[in-house]
């Protein structure tokens, strides 16, 4: 199936008046007569809260079944962009589609859209039963039916005869399941998730984003996380799409945005990437010199011929660095400022030069490196990304 999460930037985008006819004229959100149709569609989106503009120029187009995660700082916009989805606030300019549908004009009770907040949001007066089958009596869902999609949702979070049961007597990850449970049990177009897991502990989250993974690949609902912890975006997610200040930064699959960064930020949002500043002094069509500021030269891959005298930065994940005399082209003579043993690896910050701090993370093999120590980093023209002097990725 073609994948139609398509891969632009907030940049403003031509023709949205041709978009418009495009969505409005598409079939109507009848299954199976609409395979191309994405199940939630943003096209040029703005939100206000008053003159505070909080999102710009949202465009976003999401697969149906599949999982999306909106990855970003505090304060970026995820929770707004999602309570756009459920009609808990209003968009300024755009247009938001439903399973080809527009919804700017429907309003918050008749999207059929299921939600769970990072706070559980129970009732805490009623049981779990009452709780989960919130939204089929809501609906007029006849009771022996009511019965039946509250057991099998309940299996399906993996607590099954729980229904007599108070929230208050259940754990943190067991009362957001049983809000995961009463989200889907109506079977919604789209499930919002706005940080599910941050109020669970480590290891609780760890076993729920399995979790609802699971259950988001086993009832083929379109789901739509939200999070600012990068290991979750880039654990669960088909696509992430990676925010800063109300803007889309970049929207790829996991591996598209952690390998091939677009900007310095999503290169230091997503895994605290190496950013050497530097010149070119020399290029052909597939390789640039660069005179790094910390004083030494390297020579990485480039996509086209760079002007020499071009500022640029080189992107290194900590993870792509050889560490000590191995055979790498790129050799960097530096000095151990601190290390951290994680076990299986030790993480180096290591002093280049004396102006800039390399971070190195390596798998340990014979000795570990001191503070203080002489050491080599190294990385091969292939392991690292180039910007421009404007932090957007050269391609
Ligand atoms: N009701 C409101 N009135 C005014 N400003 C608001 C309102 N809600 C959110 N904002 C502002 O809009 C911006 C985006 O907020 P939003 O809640 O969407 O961010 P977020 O990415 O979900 O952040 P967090 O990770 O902290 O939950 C923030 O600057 C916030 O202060
Ligand atoms: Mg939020």
């Amino acid at each position: 199936m073609p994948d139609k999460l398509t891969d632009q930037t907030s940049k403003p985008r031509p023709s949205p008046a041709g978009a418009s006819q495009a969505v409005a004229g598409s079939a109507a959100a009848r299954p199976g007569a609409e395979g191309g149709t994405p199940a939630v569609e943003f096209r040029d989106i703005d939100i206000a809260y008053g003159k505070f503009v909080a999102v710009r120029d949202f465009s976003l187009a999401i697969r149906r079944g599949s999982f999306v995660t909106l990855l970003g700082p505090s304060g970026c916009g995820k929770t707004t962009i999602l309570r756009s989805i459920a009609g808990l606030v209003d968009i300024s300019g755009g247009q938001i589609s439903i399973g080809g549908r527009r919804v700017d004009d429907v309003p918050i009770y008749k999207r059929n859209i299921g939600l769970v907040f990072q706070s559980y949001a129970l009732f805490p007066h009623k049981n779990v039963f009452d709780n989960v089958a919130f939204g089929l009596k809501y609906r007029n869902v006849p009771k022996a039916d009511i019965q039946r999609k509250v057991r099998q949702a309940l299996e399906m979070v993996r607590l099954p005869g729980s229904e007599k049961k108070l929230p208050s007597q259940l754990s943190g990850g067991q009362q957001q399941r049983i809000a995961l449970a009463r989200a889907i049990v109506f079977e919604p177009e789209v499930l919002l998730l706005d940080e599910p897991l941050s109020a669970l502990d480590a290891n609780m989250r760890e076993e729920m984003r399995v979790e609802i993974k699971k259950i988001q690949k086993e009832t083929g609902i379109t789901a739509i996380f939200v999070t600012h912890d990068q290991e979750e975006a880039l654990s669960m997610s088909d696509r992430i799409v990676v925010m800063n200040a109300g803007a889309v930064e970049q929207i790829g699959t996991p591996e598209e945005v952690y390998e091939t960064p677009a900007t310095a930020f999503v290169a230091d949002f997503l895994g605290k990437a190496n950013m050497l500043a530097g010149t070119v002094s020399a290029a052909d069509q597939q390789t640039a010199t660069v005179s790094l500021a910390a004083g030494q030269t390297v020579t990485v891959a480039s996509p086209r011929a760079l002007a020499p005298g071009a500022a640029v930065t080189v992107v290194v994940r900590p993870q792509k660095l050889a560490v000590g005399p191995a055979a790498t082209s790129n050799r960097l003579a530096g000095r151990v400022v601190s290390t951290s043993y994680l076990g299986s690896s030790a993480i180096y910050e290591v002093d280049i030069g004396g102006r800039t701090t390399i971070r190195a993370n390596t798998p340990i093999s014979g000795k570990i490196a001191r503070e203080g120590e002489a050491i080599d980093v190294g990385f091969g023209p292939a392991d690292c990304v180039l910007l421009d002097e404007n932090g957007s990725r050269i391609a």
